[in-house]
């Protein structure tokens, strides 16, 4: 056990904190599918309250879909407040038909309003503009104003970034692809947040999107993805005492080959706790075969200005407390594959890279299934499955490379079935990301347990191109989710 979750446990009892469940799906305080993608955090200047902007993906409408608005004080609990930005049928930039990417607000002392400024595009990508609107509220409506070049240049994906040190706030671009527009722009803007003024640093040697900059006492890093579309890659981080530079050399912020455990960069945030600092990587899991399907990834990041370091850390789910900066990883009850029950033509594969050296493959179908019998507590609490699924995406971060196994098809994820205790009326869907060769990730879902054994049956869903689920290493079962005044009783199990 790690000392930070030792002192977390003795501080357990009297924290106020909320479970954030990376990858799964998040529903707001009405039951609805939390559904704000590649977005940003801002903060009232009323209420203090948080709130997060992001794009609205349905599988109906994957773009142009406007920009929703959560609102949560602690970064957990999210209530609802529709479009901050609504499409509207004819507009030459905000129509349904238009892109409406990566949005960011911030607020301007200057003019006392709020900003967003986005990525404004048409469904071509030829136009790779900057979008501005204004609201006098966080929430909105925000007010469509117009859409720039930026100092006469190409924009893509967009990112705004405020130093804490003197306020001043700078937009994050990619220039396009064009072979003279691979690069990221950092550029200042003015003290009304209406205009850029200067560019302060160009990467200029690397073809990188999705920025975001997170700040310490002393650095600057700042995150990219490799662009590959929707397709998962080993982001990146540059570090620097100045935003002008010099900026080091970039690393990669996750262990290799795990694509940045299936994620793209975008969005990240510094919590200035009373007990800690804590910086959060916020980022998008992108679900290329069903947009809809796409699913946001919070994640701890360990920083060492030091040795000049930043980690994004895995945890299937995590504790926060948003005011004194705490966080800490939750413990369940892990059942390995080799105890599972496996049905029809799932086996144990040799696989030197899984627990106790064996993986359950084969996994199809309603008849080729792993059966976990497990303890539950007679509530619905989280399971994180641990799957491979190797049907490959082709050379490391090669996006168009063809998939090497004989007949394979390139696709981005599964779709397993979960059955608990034969109730074949409640089937949950589990997707599971495309993996590399020998890289086991998870996916956590919440299901109805019994107090006392269940079992979980894992089969193959259709997922639109077979009914194949990923192998599987094993199943870890949280605690029930502490309810308000408990927080933290699910770290003893
Ligand atoms: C616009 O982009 C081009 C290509 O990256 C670059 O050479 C030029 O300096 C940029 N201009 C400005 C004003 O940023
Ligand atoms: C950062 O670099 C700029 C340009 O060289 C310089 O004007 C500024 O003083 C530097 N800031 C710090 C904090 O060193
Ligand atoms: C961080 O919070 C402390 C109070 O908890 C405050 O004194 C300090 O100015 C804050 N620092 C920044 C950079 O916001
Ligand atoms: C699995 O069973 C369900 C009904 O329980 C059925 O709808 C589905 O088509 C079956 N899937 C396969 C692949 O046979
Ligand atoms: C496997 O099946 C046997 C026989 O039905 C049963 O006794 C055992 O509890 C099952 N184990 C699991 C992990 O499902
Ligand atoms: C590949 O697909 C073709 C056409 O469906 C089939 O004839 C062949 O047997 C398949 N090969 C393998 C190794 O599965
Ligand atoms: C769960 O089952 C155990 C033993 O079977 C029992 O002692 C306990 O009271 C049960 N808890 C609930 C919440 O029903």
């Amino acid at each position: 056990m790690s000392l930070r979750l030792l002192a977390a446990l003795s501080l357990a009892a009297t924290a106020s904190c909320k479970w954030i469940v990376p990858g799964a799906r998040w529903y707001d305080t009405d039951g609805n599918l939390f559904n704000a993608h590649a977005g940003g955090l801002a903060v009232d200047r009323d209420s203090g309250k948080y709130f997060w902007f992001g794009e609205h993906k349905t599988e109906e409408q994957p773009e142009g879909g406007g920009i929703s608005v959560y609102s949560s004080d602690d970064l957990a609990t999210w209530e609802s407040h529709g479009l901050a930005l609504e499409p509207i049928e004819g507009h030459e930039m905000i129509s349904p038909h238009n892109v409406i990417q990566r949005p960011k607000v911030q607020y301007s002392d200057e003019d006392k309003k709020y900003h967003m400024w986005w990525h404004a595009d048409d469904d071509k990508y030829s136009l790779l503009l900057q979008g501005h609107a204004t609201a006098d509220n966080i929430e909105g409506p925000y007010i469509y104003d117009k859409a720039v070049k930026p100092l006469g240049n190409w924009s893509q994906d967009f990112g705004l970034f405020t130093d804490f040190k003197d306020g001043r706030s700078y937009a994050l671009y990619s220039n396009g692809d064009r072979v003279e527009g691979r690069d990221v722009y950092l550029t200042s803007f003015n003290d009304e947040l209406t205009d850029l003024e200067e560019v302060v640093f160009r990467w200029d040697k690397f073809d990188l999107e999705a920025p975001t900059i997170i700040q310490t006492d002393r650095s600057y890093y700042a995150l990219m993805s490799h662009k590959t579309g929707y397709r998962p890659n080993n982001v990146v981080a540059f570090r620097a005492d100045n935003l002008s530079g010099p900026w080091s050399q970039p690393f990669m912020v996750a262990p290799a080959y795990t694509r940045t455990f299936s994620t793209q960069s975008g969005f990240s945030w510094r919590i200035n706790g009373t007990k800690q600092t804590t910086f959060l990587y916020m980022a998008d899991q992108w679900d290329l075969n069903s947009l809809g399907e796409s699913r946001n990834v919070w994640l701890p990041m360990d920083i060492n200005d030091q040795e000049g370091t930043l980690e994004v850390l895995w945890h299937d789910i995590f504790d926060l407390n948003v005011k004194t900066g705490e966080w800490w990883p939750v413990e369940g009850t892990e059942y390995y594959a080799i105890d599972a029950n496996l049905t029809g033509d799932a086996w144990l594969q040799e696989a030197n890279f899984a627990s106790f050296n064996r993986i359950a493959t084969g996994i199809y179908g309603n008849d080729s299934r792993a059966i976990f019998e497990v303890q539950g507590a007679g509530e619905d609490q989280w399971i994180s499955f641990y799957h491979q699924n190797i049907d490959d995406m082709g050379f490391g971060d090669q996006p168009m490379g063809q998939p090497d196994r004989i007949n394979g098809t390139w696709q981005i994820r599964r779709v397993s079935s979960v059955v608990v205790n034969d109730d074949e009326e409640d089937v949950h869907t589990l997707y599971q990301k495309d993996t590399h060769k020998g890289i086991i990730l998870s996916t956590a879902i919440k299901v109805p347990l019994k107090n006392g054994t269940n079992t979980i049956s894992v089969g193959g869903l259709d997922n639109g191109f077979d009914v194949k689920g990923a192998d599987l290493d094993k199943i870890i079962v949280y605690p029930p989710e502490p309810k308000e005044t408990g927080c933290g009783a699910g770290h003893r199990h």
